[in-house]
């Protein structure tokens, strides 16, 4: 164990996009842990869009501090323990933040060795979890129906759509570049996708769409989720899961123009945050294992390697360079 705690916090909160200098790097003394508590050796992070939303402001979670490492999920090894639920040796997830080492009483969830960390962060982590009651809970897909995904070549959109393909639905997605296309139909199983970076857009969904869409998962927002809301079929739901082209913005865009649509539509639009569905983890997490075990379920990761390049892996998200979960390995 080294005796310092390498650590990278927030210097400034991120005005647009997040800039180099809203990090600092700094290297405190090793937390030791108080009675009850454990140390955790902290070994890889989960790299996820709302990071960038606690950096700025109050949102489900307030905003981290000034000075305070970086909130993010991790990874790790008990490596002192005065807790009996927690012994040393055990794998643990949890909110461990932009660091070597960090100290928990509770809020850790133990994790079996024989699960990769790369599975563990991605297809059976918060963003599995995320795609699964996202896609079954809020949109409650019914065989044959139609199922548009945005953002469909990143970690959730991906498992989302294999998910809908799982259930039987028609499933298209939209990504940003020809690769991440034939990814999609190629590998991930979607009978369509569309590079809404240079296809008419709203022409492309009523081709690949020609009944409408029954479900929308959206991880976009922005024009995105206005184009589809125009495709939406009766009875179409709108699974509010993401806004990441809005993250970014200072001012917040305009609402989507055609809300109207879910009137005539009989439709329905509703937000989830995944936190909300923790305790019921054990019953999405056997079914995937199970689906990714039967060969029905791809996951895709995007590792970069060192704590001080998390600021760069976090800026991935919005460039697109990456398809499937990012996640850093200290
Ligand atoms: N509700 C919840 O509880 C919950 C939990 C986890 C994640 N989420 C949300 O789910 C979404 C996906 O998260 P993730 O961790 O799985 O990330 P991800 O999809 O693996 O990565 C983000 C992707 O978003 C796309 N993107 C970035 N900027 C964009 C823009 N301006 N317009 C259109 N697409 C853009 C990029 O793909 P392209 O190359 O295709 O543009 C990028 O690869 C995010 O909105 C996140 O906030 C919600």
């Amino acid at each position: 164990m080294d005796s310092m705690n390498h650590r990278i916090t927030l210097a400034k909160r991120p005005v647009g996009e997040v800039a180099d200098d809203c990090f600092a790097a700094d290297d405190v003394p090793v937390p030791s842990p108080e009675p009850g508590e454990v140390l955790v050796e902290v070994a890889w992070l989960s790299i996820d869009p709302t990071i960038r939303g606690w950096m700025a402001y109050d949102t489900y979670l307030p905003a981290i501090e000034i000075g305070a490492p970086i909130r993010s999920g991790g990874l790790g090894k008990v490596i002192e323990s005065d807790n009996d639920a927690y012994p040393v040796g055990t794998t643990v997830f949890g909110m461990t933040g932009w660091q070597q080492y960090s100290v928990f009483k509770s809020g850790l969830q133990v994790v079996s060795d024989r699960v990769p960390p790369e599975a563990a962060l991605s297809v059976f982590g918060t963003t599995g979890l995320t795609a699964y009651f996202g896609l079954l809970d809020i949109g409650r897909p019914v065989a044959g129906e139609t199922v548009l995904v945005s953002g469909a070549a990143g970690a959730t959109g991906s498992i989302a759509g294999q998910i809908a393909k799982i259930k039987g639905c028609r499933v298209v997605g939209l990504a940003g570049s020809a690769e991440k296309c034939a990814w999609l139909t190629d590998e991930a199983g979607f009978d369509a996708a569309i590079n809404y970076k240079i296809d008419n857009v709203r022409r492309a969904i009523g081709q690949a769409c020609p009944d409408g869409v029954d479900i929308f998962f959206d991880n976009v927002g922005g024009d995105i989720l206005e184009t589809a809301i125009g495709h939406l079929a009766l009875r179409g739901r709108v699974v509010m899961c993401g806004a990441i082209s809005q993250y970014n913005e200072e001012v917040p865009g305009p609402g989507p123009r055609n809300l109207g649509m879910l009137i005539s539509k009989r439709g329905r639009m509703e937000g989830f945050i995944v936190l909300d569905y923790l305790r019921r983890a054990g019953e999405a997490i056997g079914e995937l294992s199970g689906w990714v075990a039967d060969g029905r379920l791809a996951y895709k990761t995007d590792v970069v390697d060192g704590l001080d390049n998390a600021p760069a892996a976090l800026n991935r998200l919005f460039t697109g360079a990456n398809t499937g979960k990012v996640m850093v390995r200290l």
